[in-house]
């Protein structure tokens, strides 16, 4: 009995007649001989005998894309697909082709068709699929950017649009992947995307760099980048960003916060200890003033001897003072905080200061918010403050220069602003973090106590305000006070109407 007995036989015809699609098979010279059933309006038995390419598209000679004629060439299976055969305008035949042997030599070929789904059914999905990339990209946090190895821009999101400065038309239109890196710093980017290193070759994570935007401000990112390879060439990098500047500035927000923190410890028990040596120091200091002032009153002294105690007595009152202000630096209590006018209070201290000659070449510039609302302080302290700053500034700039004031109302309008700036030498680096500790001077020997800024600290800080300092970048330090606005509000309650 044959391989192909008369029930195979028959397995195998119905094998081919279930087949949804067509199924020929063609003799080499593309003659049909066998077909799985009738086609275009013409029974099996018609179309067997034909030539394939007559039948299928009513040609004369063999199609030049045909699947059939490529397994006879090559000898190989083939696969061909082509759109639109007569009557399926939209559909896509695909020809799917290999060869029966007769030893060598091909005897016939078996040819069969299937479709693929319409054209226009997969140019939608892959629309569809194209537009959600798009948006998928657009609308990522990160910035996008991609160019080719030419430097053109193929890829540029909205988030680079904001960190570069470019808008999107631009950037596609005519920006070149050179532009955003400074001193060609795209070569060490990719220098580092072709290395072997930890992050693999082709690949660059959480890299470091600074971009330029489009006004010339140097902008630190962080990229993850990648070069995409097709059939092992480069033919585009692709890098994925975030701007470090909101990081970066809170690390120094958190920085400055904790130096703060620092500073305020610093100075309540520095406080503590001066307000213990004060004390201490107040009774024996008031026991010489008044032994002196007896021994002086009640013995007839020859006038060198007075002459020496009366010394005695001025140094003496020298220490109070000196204990007083320690005493003054250190106060925790409140009991004279009244609603005041900060205009005022700097009126009043450039009043007493302005006709010193130290002040007779410095030109003083106002700049006074006249709607300022009323802090609620001790103006004993206030005054006490401004005259150290003022003071500080005036000696700074030898006695001549520009003193400028300004008070405005803080943004968030709950806090009044006192900026003091002058136009002296500026403060050093070494300087700035040492300012506000006690007995810290730069002035020569007698010519400074070093006091008066740790004062100014203690009475800002006592108001619930505070006070910070650096440099202008035209040159001069900048002082900076912020105090809370009164609360309640009260009008004329310091009696400076
Ligand atoms: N406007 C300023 N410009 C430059 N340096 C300043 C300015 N204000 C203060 N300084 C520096 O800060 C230091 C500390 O100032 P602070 O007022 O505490 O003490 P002082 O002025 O040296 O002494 P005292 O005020 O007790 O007489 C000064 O010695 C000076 O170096
Ligand atoms: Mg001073």
């Amino acid at each position: 009995m044959s391989r192909y007995g008369s029930k195979e036989n028959r397995y195998l015809i119905k094998a081919m007649d279930a087949f949804r699609n067509r199924l020929i098979v063609v003799s080499p010279e593309f003659e049909i001989l066998v077909a799985n059933g009738g086609f275009g309006g013409m029974t099996t038995d018609e179309i067997v005998g034909k030539k394939c390419h007559r039948v299928y598209y009513d040609r004369a000679t063999p199609c030049v894309e045909c699947a059939a004629r490529q397994v006879l060439e090559t000898a190989k299976s083939a696969f061909q697909s082509r759109s639109g055969g007569p009557g399926e305008a939209e559909s896509m035949p695909c020809f799917y082709a290999y060869p029966i042997f007769d030893g060598d030599r091909i005897e016939a070929v078996v040819s069969m068709d299937f479709e693929l789904p319409p054209r226009s059914e997969i140019e939608a999905k892959l629309q569809r699929t194209n537009a959600l990339l798009r948006n998928l990209i657009l609308s990522a946090v990160d910035g996008v950017i991609a160019a080719d190895k030419t430097g053109k821009i193929l890829i540029y999101n909205d988030t680079a649009a904001s960190v570069f400065g470019y808008s999107v038309e631009e950037a596609l239109d005519h920006l070149d992947i050179r532009d955003i890196y400074p001193d060609g710093g795209e070569f060490e980017v990719m220098r580092r995307l072709r290395a072997d290193d930890e992050d693999g070759r082709g690949k660059l994570s959480s890299f470091k760099v600074e971009v330029v935007h489009k006004d010339g401000t140097r902008i630190p990112i962080s990229l993850n980048a990648a070069i995409v390879y097709e059939n092992e060439q480069e033919v585009a990098t692709i890098g994925f960003f975030h701007d470090l500047r909101p990081i970066l500035q809170m690390k120094q927000e958190l920085e400055k916060t904790q130096l703060q923190l620092l500073q305020s410890e610093k100075m309540a028990s520095l406080g503590k200890l001066a307000a213990g040596v004060a004390h201490q120091l107040n009774n024996p200091v008031g026991g010489i003033t008044l032994y002196t002032k007896l021994v002086l009153e009640e013995y007839d002294l020859s006038d060198d001897i007075r002459a020496d105690l009366m010394r005695v007595l001025k140094d003496a009152e020298r220490c109070r003072d000196t204990i007083k202000e320690l005493l003054e630096f250190t106060r925790q209590t409140r009991h004279l905080m009244r609603p005041h006018d900060l205009n005022r209070a700097v009126e009043r201290t450039l009043f007493l200061l302005e006709n010193q000659s130290l002040f007779q070449n410095i030109e003083i510039q106002r700049n006074l918010s006249d709607s300022l609302p009323r802090v609620s302080c001790d103006i004993q302290q206030m005054n006490h403050m401004l005259m150290n700053i003022i003071l500080n500034a005036a000696q700074a700039m030898g006695g001549r220069g520009k003193l400028m004031l300004r008070t405005s109302l803080a943004p968030g309008g709950e806090q009044v602003r006192l900026e003091i700036c002058d136009t002296g030498p500026g403060i050093g680096e070494d300087v700035l973090p040492r300012i506000f500790e006690p007995f810290f001077t730069t002035k020569e020997e007698g010519k400074g106590t070093g006091l008066g800024l740790s004062l100014v600290y203690g009475i800002v800080e006592n108001h619930g305000g505070r006070i910070s300092v650096g440099n202008r970048p035209e040159g001069g330090a900048r002082f900076v006070v912020k105090l809370p606005v009164d609360a309640r509000k009260q009008k004329g309650a310091d009696g400076e109407r």
